[in-house]
């Protein structure tokens, strides 16, 4: 039996979880706290780093005590003490890696440094034991990635945004229209009244062979629709709001979709005995997205998995999990662990031009 308390705080949650693995078993996750910091930052429009920081240092200790109070369970009865070392906003990184060490050291506990977006890609085997290799799509308001995980150390980038994450391109989508933030949530329900097909936004990349896609152009193009309304009307009439919102949804629904195809087809090729493609991340939890992906490994005879939503966004409970994973290969950190802002899971990939302009979170 493996018991890992796991910390996270790379952007704006601090977070704190307990997981429980019995060989052979499903992992238990026996708490998991998030300590939201969007009331601190919401005046800014986006996250304020050293803000942020401040709040992680001061947020984290009642977030462990919490975790382990909910666990009913001691530092000492852990085997050891996971955190996220990167990427992510390094003031939040390192508060985070500091409280590891401490409670590492105190506790004579071994420390082990995760990467946040191991923690997200192996989140299907926390909740479903999943077997390797599976498929991912990682796709929230920093990030967008094919990756394909062949074990708890081997993740191979199969594409992804060359600029803006879609989650990204949701919020900023929202603010042109004057919807509410987050975006993504704003943006579906508006677009539940309305026509797809009413405004056509482009699909970029499509005609390009490969799994990398771009959003960016979808936000001038929503812009220029926008003013073209506003110019018309004298306004923004509620209904071609909602066609705008429609319209654009459903052109990264189908860039999506498209890419996913071609990802799943790459992934088939390894002749994988129980074929998963999983998702993870905010824009997960968009309804019609998640039809098309569906839809899409129906097709294909490919298990679709969307873990519960609580455990696609950030959280603790899957930085334990990919702790106790490397716990289990040997992997552990010395005090030198260092705090790392930029951290690709995939080295061998090519450095990407952009993702996530907004920050890094992931
Ligand atoms: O994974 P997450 O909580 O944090 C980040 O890593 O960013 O994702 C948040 C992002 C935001 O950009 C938000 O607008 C988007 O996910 N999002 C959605 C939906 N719910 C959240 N995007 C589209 N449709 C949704 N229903
Ligand atoms: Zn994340």
């Amino acid at each position: 039996m493996t018991i890992l308390l796991g910390l996270e705080s790379s952007c704006d949650d601090t977070a704190a979880a307990v997981v429980r693995h019995v060989e052979g078993q499903a992992p238990e996750i026996l708490s998991s706290v998030v300590a939201g910091q969007a009331e601190l930052h919401a005046a800014f429009g986006g996250v304020v780093p050293e803000i942020a920081a401040r709040a992680h240092a001061e947020k984290m200790d009642h977030c462990v005590e919490q975790a382990l109070a909910e666990a009913g369970l001691a530092l000492r009865d852990c085997d050891a003490v996971a955190v996220t070392a990167g990427p992510g906003l390094i003031g939040g990184v390192l508060s985070g890696v500091m409280c590891a060490k401490g409670l590492a050291l105190g506790a004579g506990l071994p420390l082990v440094g995760v990467n946040h977006l191991a923690g997200h890609a192996l989140t299907p085997r926390l909740t479903d034991m999943v077997a390797f290799p599976y498929l991912m799509l990682l796709v929230s308001g920093g990030h967008c990635q094919f990756l394909l995980v062949r074990c708890a150390t081997d993740f191979t980038r199969l594409g992804g945004t060359i600029d803006d994450a879609p989650g990204e391109a949701f919020d900023k989508t929202a603010r042109l229209l004057g919807l509410s933030q987050p975006g993504g949530p704003a943006v579906e329900a508006a677009a539940q009244s309305a026509d797809p097909s009413a405004v056509n936004f482009p699909r970029p990349l499509l005609d390009r062979p490969g799994m990398d896609m771009s959003f960016s152009g979808l936000k001038t193009a929503l812009l220029r629709e926008r003013d073209a309304v506003v110019t018309l009307h004298g306004g923004l009439p509620e209904q071609r709001r909602a066609d705008l919102c429609a319209g654009f949804q459903q052109a990264v629904r189908d860039v999506l979709v498209e890419k996913s195809r071609r990802a799943i087809a790459a992934y088939l090729d390894l002749a994988p005995a129980d074929p998963v493609f999983a998702v993870a991340g905010g824009v997960a939890a968009n309804g019609a997205i998640r039809e098309g992906l569906q839809a899409l490994c129906a097709g294909t005879g490919t298990r679709f998995l969307a873990p519960p939503l609580r455990l696609c966004t950030d959280n603790a409970a899957m930085i334990a999990w990919a702790g106790i994973e490397r716990l289990r290969l040997g992997l552990t950190d010395g005090m030198d662990l260092a705090a790392r802002p930029r951290w690709p899971l995939d080295t061998a990939a090519a450095p990407q031009l952009g993702s996530g302009k907004r920050g890094a979170k992931a």
